[in-house]
């Protein structure tokens, strides 16, 4: 089928590379016309594994094109997506609308007879049914208006889309129906392709990704009480995840939920809930609950120092939101970098893709180009971010080179016996008590 998909940023972008690669003809719209051309060249702005490869091979056989020419991008398809973002409003925290309320705008005079605008766009309850109205405002034609949401993870993003759990279609007529069940034709062997009406389908969205913050958000205050009474939260996630009523994913303790999804889309349905006058209080605590977290982070840096982290250097493995990405959106390293640096400490980072996003949004840090160095004369080492690569590094070599080998490890990577027989002097994990090494004894 032909398709264009409107807005090359991550869900675009990838969604079209995924869709040409099981065999439609994709056109992907930008006005960027740099990035235009960079992915006319075959280059992908963003890290996703194995993306470039994939973006090669379907520009090779012509299954895919981009073009920063809307005129011809809706001419080429039936199936007009809007990819484009809808980033939180800094003062409202409503979605802001207003990219796609502008593409909307700007495809209405351009719309054929019998084809299908599809929001892609992760956006509020309601804004298909209200893009409808806008876009038929300004076009004589008929069309039909659907809605796709999109459930990708960065870093397994092309896996998700290729080997979906399920696919969410919101429809306001069969014409469109028949369509969208052709374009996801070739994924439906897999998974449920669940049709439903618009406003189900926008709600799916929301509330999916809201369950699963709440799910982290739980068990990271389960990791506060494990602290406080010996309990030990891996031991924890794994007891109650064994029910299958539970399941074990999306409950593994950290510094807390950030990235471009979870802190916008909660935000959004709190948002959408007090619009409509059905609070969604238990979503409205979970931003709260991690917000807090979040801005205590550094507090387990200044137990370390007797509450001053004053010309201390405190070095970094991983500042992206999680690993596997570049994406440095609510990463919880914009919170607790900052509160240490103005508390007077000096701020060492190594992240394996984090430098390009992270240099402008984290000012005044020193970037290093291996954890080996970032850690070098260190006075403690913090694990914000789970690079598999971290388990290649020599934890001796890193414990002897630091000036002070204190170990924090936000995500749980290693544990109490690794730290104490690689030499560090204390390690400090998330969900169990820390461990102080007794230097009187051993110096004795
Ligand atoms: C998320 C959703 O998973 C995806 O379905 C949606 O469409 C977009 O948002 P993403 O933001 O890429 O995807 O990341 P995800 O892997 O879901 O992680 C989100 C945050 O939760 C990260 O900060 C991660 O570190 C944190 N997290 C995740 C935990 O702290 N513990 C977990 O067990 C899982």
């Amino acid at each position: 089928m032909k398709l264009t998909i409107i807005g090359t940023g991550y869900v675009g972008l990838v969604s079209g590379i995924c869709l040409a690669e099981r065999g439609h003809h994709v056109c992907c719209v930008d006005i960027d016309e740099e990035k235009i051309k960079s992915l006319q060249s075959g280059v992908v702005p963003i890290y996703e594994p194995g993306l470039d490869v994939l973006l090669e091979k379907n520009l090779n056989n012509n299954h895919i094109s981009f073009t920063a020419d809307l005129k011809n991008g809706v001419a080429h398809a039936d199936i007009i997506m809007i990819a484009v973002g809808t980033p939180s409003n800094p003062d409202t925290q409503a979605p802001d609308l207003k990219y796609v309320d502008a593409v909307a705008l700007s495809i209405a005079p351009l719309l054929k007879e019998g084809q299908v605008v599809v929001v892609k766009s992760t956006s509020p309850i309601g804004t298909a049914s209200r893009l409808k109205q806008l876009i038929q405002s300004h076009c004589d034609v008929n069309f039909s208006m659907a809605t796709n949401p999109e459930f990708l993870r960065e870093g397994s993003a092309m896996n998700d889309f290729m080997q979906p759990d399920r696919i969410v279609i919101g429809v306001e007529d069969d014409f469109a129906s028949k369509k969208l069940e052709k374009l996801y034709h070739p994924f439906k062997d897999d998974c449920e392709l669940m049709m439903t009406d618009l406003a189900s389908a926008e709600m799916i969205k929301y509330a999916a990704n809201a369950f699963l913050a709440t799910k982290i958000t739980f068990i990271n205050e389960v990791s506060n009480l494990c602290e406080k009474v010996g309990a030990d939260v891996s031991q924890v996630s794994k007891g109650i995840g064994l029910d299958t009523r539970i399941g074990s994913q999306f409950l593994e303790a950290g510094p807390g939920f950030g990235g471009s999804c979870f802190p916008k889309d909660t935000l959004a349905m709190a948002y959408v809930g007090q619009q409509a006058g059905a609070h969604q209080e238990i979503v409205e605590t979970v931003i709260k609950v991690n917000d807090h977290r979040l801005n205590m982070l550094h507090e387990k840096i200044l137990k370390l120092f007797n509450g001053s982290v004053h010309n201390k250097t405190i070095a970094f493995w991983g500042v992206t939101f999680k690993p596997l990405t570049d994406d440095m959106r609510d990463s919880p390293a914009l919170n607790i970098i900052p509160q240490l640096q103005s508390l007077g400490a000096k701020c060492v980072v190594y992240d394996p893709q984090g430098k390009n996003q992270g240099e402008g949004l984290l000012p005044n840090v020193a970037w290093c180009e291996s954890a080996c160095e970032a850690a070098r004369n260190a006075d403690a080492l913090c694990i914000l971010t789970h690079w598999p690569e971290f388990y290649d590094v020599s934890l001796e070599e890193t414990a002897i080179s630091m000036q002070t080998a204190h170990l924090v490890d936000f995500r749980n990577m290693f544990n109490f016996d690794i730290a104490q027989k690689s030499g560090f002097i204390s390690y400090t994990p998330i969900g169990m008590r820390a461990w102080v090494a007794n230097l009187e004894a051993t110096h004795s």
